[in-house]
C-alpha cells in the first residue's frame, strides 16, 4: 500500500539555506532509490514537508527525518492512504517560500505561517488541502 504524510517541524538554531539545500540533493538522490516522491517547503524557520510512497519505505525515512537534529517539534499533522501521488515527478521538491507566497496563501486560505499549520493536527484533511494548494504554487512558479 502507498501512504502519504504530511509534517511540520521547526528548524535548528542556526540552519543555513546551504545545509537545506545541500540536505535536499541527498534527499533527492536516496528518495528516487526508495521510490518516494514528495514536497519540502521552508519559510521563516519552518518546514512543511510531504512524503509519499510505499508504506514501509515512508515510515522508514520518517523515523530517520524524525531523528534529524536539523530540526525539531516534529509533529505529523496527516498520514493516510495515497490513491494518486500529487508529486509523482518531483523526489523531492523544495522551495523557501517568499512573504508574497504567504499572502496568497492568507487571501485564500486565511492562514499566514506554518505554525498556523500545526494548530491543524486535528483536521488533517484540511491540512492535505492546504499543502495542495501550497504545492501548486509552487508547481506554477516552476512552469
Ligand atoms: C526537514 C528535513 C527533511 C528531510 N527530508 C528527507 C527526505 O525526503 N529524504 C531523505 O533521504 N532524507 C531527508 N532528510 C534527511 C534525513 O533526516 C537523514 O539525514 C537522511 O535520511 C540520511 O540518514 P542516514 O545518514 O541515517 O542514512 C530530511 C531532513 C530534514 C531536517
Amino acid at each position: 500500500m502507498e501512504i502519504e504524510v504530511i509534517y511540520h517541524s521547526v528548524a535548528a538554531e542556526g540552519l543555513t539555506e546551504e545545509t537545506i539545500l545541500d540536505l535536499v540533493t541527498k534527499a533527492q538522490a536516496f528518495n528516487k532509490t526508495m521510490g518516494i516522491t514528495g514536497c519540502l517547503l521552508y519559510y521563516k524557520k519552518e518546514f512543511v514537508q510531504a512524503l509519499e510512497g510505499d508504506e514501509s519505505s515512508v515510515n522508514t525515512l520518517l523515523s530517520k527525518i524524525k531523528q534529524d537534529p536539523r530540526h525539531n517539534e516534529i509533529h505529523v499533522l496527516f498520514k493516510g492512504k495515497c490513491e494518486k501521488r500529487s508529486y509523482a515527478n518531483w523526489n523531492m521538491a523544495y522551495d523557501a517560500l517568499s512573504n508574497s507566497d504567504i499572502k496568497k496563501l492568507e487571501s485564500v486560505i486565511g492562514i499566514n505561517d506554518f505554525g498556523a499549520l500545526h494548530n491543524l493536527k486535528d483536521s488533517p484533511s484540511r491540512v492535505k488541502k492546504i499543502f495542495s494548494f501550497l504545492s501548486k504554487e509552487l508547481e506554477n512558479e516552476n512552469d
